[in-house]
């Protein structure tokens, strides 16, 4: 099917919808994971964009479609593309690179080799979509050599580019063997955003020092072959109004007190809810709770705690590696502490509807958010638009890009075990009072930083016209 030019194309690895195969042979969509969509999506449906990515299965040709408003163009990965640009560079390599080098990145030519041929048919994908003069948002990690590439074939098009994990300190950056071709990748855009103030200084650096960009007119701007390049921090959130209305309705606040029923309504509910993925600290916040057990500092009859973890790249070595230590975490817990029909931890590697996951977040008193780094976190962001009773407490990793933000949580090293430890312990006895103060300022900082926001004012920076009011709502 030939669609018609688009305005306003959104590129990311994934799309919106990942196409599934199912045992029998039959095909259905399902979402997306990670909170790329989860932010994107509510965004670009308000906007009649297009969204160019790949549909999550290897070696198919779906045809452009039209999914509820939303045109989808999908870009096919092959079997071995799969393995070396996504599973290989993207997530052997950046992924471990990007996150202070949590686990060790390793550097494959061949991966390298399959991240620019990638990168390159995203680039004439995107250049066949977009409408003359089109804005064009490149997402994330896996596609840092778009920029350029899409410029050397489209110079009419307006480029913007946002890094969705953290931009790493310099030196860990300097690692890379393609660091050059990385950043003069990223130089092909008109503005390239990150979360956080030190991403984007540690890009400009980089610019600088690394490639031939030469300081600009302003701190927020360098010039690449006479051309300005504008960088800055676009700290990302989640559609707050819309969530805390889904946590409100009668069948989400039932949900959550059936919840709590079928745990044997203890007096605290503990809980964690991650893609699960070695960067999040699922093992920290595991520890934490054995040895408040173990120390009798709480009770398994008084606390339950539950972790959702939604599958994630599961052929990648690291992934496989730490999903065996966490269940083996969990196993040891209940094993000492659980009583038959009472586990002290519940487990599920599961993704869950958004309604079902509302309700655990109503459900739950304790909201355990402890990566050892991560670009933003949106979970963190959710459980609060959750909280409309003004309860719970929230226990956040300084190294998550919302901690700059959500500054009334309970913060904590994540390397820090008792610190850790501490900070669960006084979070599950926090007085009435401190968790309402604590709570009404982290609702505040949430419903009034929603993702309609970030995407405006990342728009409006790359100079994108104003959509009328009317037509954005809608
Ligand atoms: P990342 O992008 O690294 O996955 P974020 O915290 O920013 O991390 O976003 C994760 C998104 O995935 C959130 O919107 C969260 O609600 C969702 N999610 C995480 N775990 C689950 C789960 N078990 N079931 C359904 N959704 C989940
Ligand atoms: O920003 C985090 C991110 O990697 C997104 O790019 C991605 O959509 C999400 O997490 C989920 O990861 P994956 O697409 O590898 O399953």
């Amino acid at each position: 099917m030939a669609l018609p030019g688009a305005e306003f194309v959104v590129v990311a690895n994934r799309l919106p919808v990942d196409l599934e195969r199912l045992p029998d042979g039959s095909q259905r969509w399902k979402r997306s994971p990670g909170g790329l969509v989860t932010a994107l999506e509510p965004m670009l449906r308000s906007r009649d964009g297009a969204w160019v990515g790949w549909p999550g299965t290897p070696d198919v040709d779906v045809e452009p479609l039209v999914e509820d408003g939303l045109q989808l163009h999908p870009v096919r990965l092959s079997a071995t593309e799969v393995e070396e640009y996504y599973e290989g560079f993207s997530n052997g390599t950046l992924w471990p690179l990007y996150h202070d080098v949590v686990a060790p990145p390793v550097f494959h030519r061949h991966w390298w080799q399959a991240y620019v041929r990638v990168n390159q048919r995203f680039a004439m994908a995107t250049a066949e979509v977009a409408a003359p003069g089109a804005t064009i948002w490149v997402q994330d990690y896996q596609l840092q050599l778009l920029p350029a590439a899409l410029r050397s074939l489209r110079p009419d098009l307006r480029i913007g580019f946002f890094l969705h994990i953290p931009f790493p300190p310099t030196e860990l950056f300097m690692q890379l063997p393609w660091r050059r071709e990385i950043v003069d990748g990223l130089l092909g855009a008109d503005l390239v955003g990150f979360h956080t103030p030190g991403g984007a200084r540690n890009f400009r650096w980089l610019a600088t020092n690394l490639a031939k960009a030469r300081p600009g007119r302003s701190r927020d701007e360098i010039t690449v072959d006479d051309r300005p390049v504008r960088f800055g921090a676009f700290p990302i959130s989640i559609d707050s109004a819309a969530l805390d209305q889904l946590a409100r309705s009668e069948a989400v606040q039932q949900r959550a007190a059936q919840i709590r029923a079928d745990l044997g309504e203890p007096k605290k509910v503990i809980l964690g809810v991650d893609r699960l993925d070695y960067t999040k600290g699922i093992d920290v916040r595991l520890l934490a709770f054995h040895e408040l057990l173990a120390e009798g500092r709480v009770s398994a009859e008084d606390a339950v705690m539950i972790q959702l973890a939604t599958p994630s790249r599961e052929r990648v070595e690291h992934y496989q590696r730490m999903r065996d230590d966490i269940e083996l975490a969990v196993g040891r817990i209940n094993g000492e502490f659980a009583r038959v029909g009472h586990p002290a931890v519940h487990y599920l590697h599961q993704s869950l509807p958004r309604e079902e996951l509302a309700a655990f977040f109503v459900a739950a008193d304790v909201m355990l958010v402890t990566p050892l780094r991560d670009g933003m976190n949106l979970v963190a962001k959710e459980y609060v638009a959750c909280r409309s009773n003004i309860s719970g407490a929230l226990v956040l990793s300084e190294f998550a890009g919302a901690a700059a933000e959500l500054t009334q949580a309970f913060l904590v090293n994540p390397h820090d075990a008792d610190g850790v430890k501490n900070a669960l312990y006084a979070a599950l006895t926090a007085p009435v009072a401190e968790q309402r103060r604590r709570m009404r300022a982290l609702r505040r900082q949430v419903l009034t930083h929603d993702v309609d926001r970030w995407a405006r004012s990342f728009l409006s920076a790359l100079g994108m016209p104003e959509i009328p009011a009317a037509e954005a709502g809608k």
